[in-house]
C-alpha cells in the first residue's frame, strides 16, 4: 500500500456478529435482526457479544495482545435511518471506537458493510434493485466525509461472492434467483462508487474489496472436472475480482452465463467508473480450498454438507462441490488447507499483482472454558500457525502480503452456528442459551499470538 509500510499485525470482527444494542440510540433493522434462523438453538444477535458497551475492555485486551490494526465493520443502519437521515448517535459511538483505536495506537481497518443491509432496503428488493446501490453510495458518502480524517484505510463489501454462493437466506438472495447475477451487478458497481469516493474524499485514503477467496481445485486430472474448476474458480473468485482490479467482467463467468441465456456486461454508462476506480491493495478472506467436479446429467448434489464456502455449491451441468479426498476437516466439517492458502495467495498475486490484505483467517471450534478461566486452544493455535508459515512462504514467492487480520479478535456469534462455535482469541463467556455476564478471558492462541507479533512471524 502506499504509505503504510510496516506489516499489520491485526485481528478481525464485525459490528452485527459483536455490537448486540441492536436497538440502542436509534439503530434501526438490518437483514441480520429480521432473518428467520435455520438453527433456532442459535443465539440471537440482540446481545451478541456486547462489544458496543464493552470496546474499551476489548480494545485494551487487543492492544495487551500487540495488535497494530483492527478491523471492525460499521452498522449502515446504525449510522443511516430508513428515511435516508443521518443518525448522529450512531456517528458518536464509531467516533468513540475509533478514537480509542487511535489512542491505542491501534490502525482502523473499517469495512463499510458486512453482511447487515437494511432491512428496509431488502423489503424493496436487496441488491437486486439499482435503489440499493444509491443508498450505499449515499451512506459511504456520510462515513468518507465524517471519518476520513481518522480513518485511512477501508474495505468496501465483505465478502459479495459469499452472499451470492450462500443457501440460506442470510444476506437477502438465493444462488438459485435467477436475479443473482442483477445482484453481482450491482454489488461491483457499489463496490467501485466506495472506491471512487474514498479516493475522492478521503486524503491519502486507501481501499479495497474484501471477497473471500479459495483456490478451486478439480477433483481429478479429467478434463471436464478441470472445467468445472475453471468455471467455478470464475464464479467463486475471479468475477469479484476481475471486476474490481481489472475493471472488466470475468470473460469466462461471461460465457458461462451466456450459455445459460443472461447476458452479462457492463453498461456503456458505467465503463469509465468501472475502469478508472481501482483499489489500493486487495482484502482476502480465506478458510478453506475448494473441489468440484463435473456433475453427470442428473446427478445430485452432495448431501449433508455444512461447509458453505466449497462443498455446498452445484450448478447442474457445470460443476459440483466434493470432499477433497486429501484434506482434513475441522469439527465444523470445513476442509482445512494451509497449502492451499499460499497456493491461493501465489495465483491471486499472479493476476492482479497488488498488495494484499489478509483480513480473515481462523477456526471455528468448540472451546472449554477451564474452572480457573484458561482456554486450551492448540488446535487454534496449529491452525494459525500453518497458515502464517504458508503466508510466510508466500511473501518468500514474491507475493506482497502486508497485512496478516485474523478472524476473529474476540469470540462472536458465527453467522451459521451461533456462539458455540468460536474464532477469537479472547473468549467471552455466554452460552446461545444463557448471556451471563459476558466476561472476557485470553486464550492460549492470545498468547501465542502476542509472542508472533513481538518476533514480527514465526
Ligand atoms: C466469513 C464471514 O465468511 O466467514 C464472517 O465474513 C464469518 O462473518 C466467517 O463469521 C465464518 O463463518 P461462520 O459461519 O462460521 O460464522
Amino acid at each position: 500500500m502506499k504509505t503504510e509500510k510496516k506489516f499489520l499485525w491485526g485481528a478481525s470482527l464485525s459490528a452485527h456478529q459483536t455490537e448486540g444494542a441492536v436497538d440502542v440510540d436509534g439503530k434501526q433493522p438490518s437483514v441480520q435482526d429480521t432473518r428467520q434462523r435455520d438453527n433456532h438453538e442459535i443465539a440471537d444477535f440482540t446481545v451478541a457479544v456486547d462489544h458496543f458497551h464493552h470496546y474499551q475492555e476489548d480494545i485494551d485486551l487487543l492492544k495487551g495482545m500487540g495488535l497494530t490494526a483492527l478491523r471492525i465493520s460499521f452498522a449502515w443502519t446504525r449510522i443511516i435511518q430508513a428515511d435516508g437521515g443521518v443518525n448522529e448517535r450512531g456517528l458518536k459511538h464509531y467516533d468513540d471506537v475509533i478514537d480509542y483505536l487511535l489512542k491505542q495506537d491501534i490502525l482502523p481497518i473499517v469495512t463499510t458493510y458486512h453482511f447487515d443491509l437494511p432491512d428496509h432496503l431488502e423489503q424493496a428488493g436487496g441488491w437486486t434493485n439499482p435503489d440499493t446501490v444509491q443508498a450505499y453510495s449515499d451512506y459511504v458518502e456520510v462515513l468518507f466525509k465524517h471519518f476520513g480524517d481518522r480513518v485511512k484505510h477501508w474495505l468496501t463489501i465483505n465478502e459479495p461472492n459469499i452472499m451470492l454462493l450462500a443457501d440460506q437466506k442470510i444476506v437477502g438472495f438465493h444462488r438459485e434467483n435467477p436475479e443473482c447475477y442483477a445482484s453481482f451487478y450491482n454489488l461491483m458497481i457499489a463496490e467501485k462508487i466506495a472506491i471512487k469516493k474514498c479516493h475522492e474524499l478521503v486524503e491519502d485514503g486507501q481501499i479495497g474489496p474484501v471477497p473471500n477467496i479459495s483456490l478451486v481445485y478439480p477433483l481429478s486430472s479429467k478434463p471436464a472436472d478441470i472445467r468445472a474448476a475453471l468455471t467455478f474458480n470464475a464464479v467463486r473468485n475471479w468475477a469479484y475480482l476481475d471486476f474490481s482490479v481489472k475493471g472488466r467482467i470475468n470473460p469466462v463467468l461471461q460465457a458461462h452465463l451466456k450459455d445459460m441465456g443472461i447476458t452479462l456486461e457492463i453498461q456503456p454508462e458505467h465503463l469509465e467508473l468501472v475502469q478508472n476506480n481501482l483499489p489500493d491493495f486487495i482484502g482476502l478472506n480465506y478458510y478453506t480450498s475448494a473441489t468440484v467436479s463435473f456433475p453427470q446429467p442428473g446427478e445430485a448434489k452432495l448431501a449433508g454438507v455444512s461447509d458453505q464456502q466449497s462443498e455446498d455449491v452445484y450448478e447442474p451441468g457445470a460443476y459440483k462441490g466434493v470432499t477433497n479426498p486429501f484434506l482434513k476437516k475441522n469439527e465444523f466439517n470445513w476442509t482445512l488447507d494451509p497449502l492451499g492458502l499460499q497456493t491461493t495467495l501465489e495465483v491471486t498475486n499472479d493476476r492482479y499483482e497488488i498488495p494484499i490484505m489478509i483480513t480473515e483467517n481462523g477456526l471455528g471450534a468448540y472451546d472449554e472454558l477451564t474452572a480457573d478461566h484458561q482456554i486450551h486452544d492448540q488446535y487454534r493455535i496449529d491452525y494459525l500457525q500453518q497458515h502464517l508459515a504458508a503466508i510466510e512462504q508466500a511473501q518468500k514467492n514474491g507475493v506482497p502480503v502486508c497485512g496478516y487480520l485474523p478472524w476473529s479478535a474476540i469470540d462472536l456469534i458465527s453467522v451459521h452456528e451461533g456462539i458455540a462455535k468460536r474464532y477469537g482469541f479472547i473468549y467471552v463467556d455466554r452460552t446461545d442459551k444463557d448471556v451471563k455476564e459476558l466476561k472476557r478471558y485470553p486464550k492460549d492462541s492470545y498468547y501465542w499470538f502476542k509472542q508472533v507479533i513481538e518476533k514480527g512471524g514465526l
